[in-house]
């Protein structure tokens, strides 16, 4: 690591680096990612463990505060979080002011920016209290929100939070209840929401996280920039690979027809990308896609689908994908969003709602990092430099004799 801050001074000299490929842009104590060996960690604890042994709420408490909580600490942390699952009565007009047919990523971008308008008492970034009660917030609300941007899309009403609920049984609920019909929500359903946010709270600094940083180093308030994060998520290179991910699978339909998309992703004159496949930092498998895929298996044979046809697709692909001399070569391996769009699919979500359900389970480690840089006390506006490849200095030309 050279700290190129030591080396030189004086803004004469910079690196070039396009997309920070091996240029750190901060110190973080919250996740430690190993590429090639594969490894996740939380705050120093092995993603396979908080996924078999832990639950969201508990891993939320240890992004934000460092350590695992004990069981008073945790009591007192999910009855905040389940007091603050309520959005503002008023926020119900303006889901009302979007299109039916909008997109619930576009909605919940216009949301969550819109949310320091509605909860301005805790937008003074200075004062530790007010960052804490808008983390929790956000971490409370995100649920209700994506569950409001799911029911105004397909006209049903809005479902309240109930709160005797777990966090991500109060998301089913909030879903999937009708006023018509009980829906009692299935604990095994639950616990396969509740691995799936687990996966994604955090991933140090992906695009998105890296997007909230540079927002808020400008002093701007925790709400706009949670929604600068989620509107940078959408992208289908991000968050949006999964809904991109099971769109693809379902067009490849059957057994059959993987190779010829493997050839198509080989092409170089074909923009078409396994999608699903490969990542920034992961050179081997990502330990999230590991345990994604035996949700997948549980979740399907649960709900007697195991003989499901897109998840036959999924399996070959990568059987396939991982024997071929490309795959292999460019170090391409499934990430997180191969699997977990087949899990959802099987819950009854729609494709539209598989980014929604990413952003609402990477707040917490968005809030996360923003809180971790605020509270640093050498923070700098993050502003990268550039490199002009533009026009050398000419004089202006008059419009008529252009
Ligand atoms: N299918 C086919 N070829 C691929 C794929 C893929 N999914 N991913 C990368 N490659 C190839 C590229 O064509 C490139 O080939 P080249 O060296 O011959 O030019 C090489 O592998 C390196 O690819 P880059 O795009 O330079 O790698 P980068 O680290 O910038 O991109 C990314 C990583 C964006 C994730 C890329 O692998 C991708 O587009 N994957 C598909 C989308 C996806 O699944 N995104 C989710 C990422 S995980 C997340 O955000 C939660």
């Amino acid at each position: 690591v050279v700290d190129i801050r030591k080396l030189y001074s004086g803004a004469d000299v910079f690196t070039y680096d396009p997309g920070f490929t091996s240029t750190a842009a901060c110190e973080s104590a919250i996740t430690y990612i190993d590429g090639d060996k594969g490894e996740l960690w939380y705050r120093g604890y092995p993603i396979e463990q908080l996924a078999t042994s832990s639950h969201y709420l508990e891993v939320c408490y240890l992004l934000m505060q460092g350590e695992l909580p004990n069981a008073a600490q945790l009591a007192d942390f999910e009855e905040r979080i389940t007091r603050h699952t309520m959005v503002h009565e008023q926020m119900h007009y303006f889901f009302r002011g979007f299109r039916r047919d909008s997109h619930p990523m576009a909605t919940m971008v216009g949301v969550v920016g819109a949310m320091s308008a509605f909860y301005h008492d805790s937008t003074d970034i200075t004062d530790p209290m007010q960052r804490e009660i808008a983390s929790m917030r956000m971490i409370a609300k995100l649920p209700t929100i994506a569950a409001m941007a799911y029911k105004y899309s397909i006209g049903q009403p809005f479902v309240y939070p109930q709160n005797d609920l777990s966090y991500a049984a109060n998301f089913l609920h909030m879903c999937f209840s009708v006023p018509a019909e009980k829906y009692v929500v299935d604990p095994a359903l639950a616990r396969a929401m509740d691995l799936i946010f687990t996966l994604h709270a955090d991933h140090e600094q992906n695009a998105s996280t890296s997007t909230v940083r540079l927002a808020g180093s400008s002093g701007a308030n925790p709400f706009a920039c949670i929604a600068a994060g989620i509107a940078c998520l959408w992208g289908p290179a991000h968050g949006g690979a999964n809904q991109a991910a099971l769109e693809m699978l379902e067009e490849i339909g059957t057994v059959d027809r993987i190779p010829e998309y493997i050839a198509k992703a080989k092409d170089k004159d074909d923009p078409f990308r396994l999608m699903g496949f490969g990542h920034r930092v992961y050179k081997n498998f990502d330990p999230r896609a590991k345990v994604m895929k035996e949700s997948a298996d549980e979740v399907l044979s649960l709900l007697g689908i195991e003989n499901n046809e897109t998840l036959k697709v999924a399996k070959e692909l990568e059987r396939i994908a991982l024997e071929d001399d490309y795959f292999i070569e460019k170090k391409l391996y499934p990430n997180v969003d191969f699997y977990s769009g087949i899990i959802l699919s099987a819950m009854g979500f729609p494709t539209s709602m598989f980014t929604p359900i990413f952003a609402l389970s990477r707040t917490v480690g968005w809030v996360s990092q923003w809180k971790e840089m605020i509270g640093d006390p050498e923070l700098k506006i993050g502003r990268p430099r550039q490199l002009y490849i533009g026009e050398g200095r000419r004089d202006y030309v008059d419009l008529k004799s252009r």
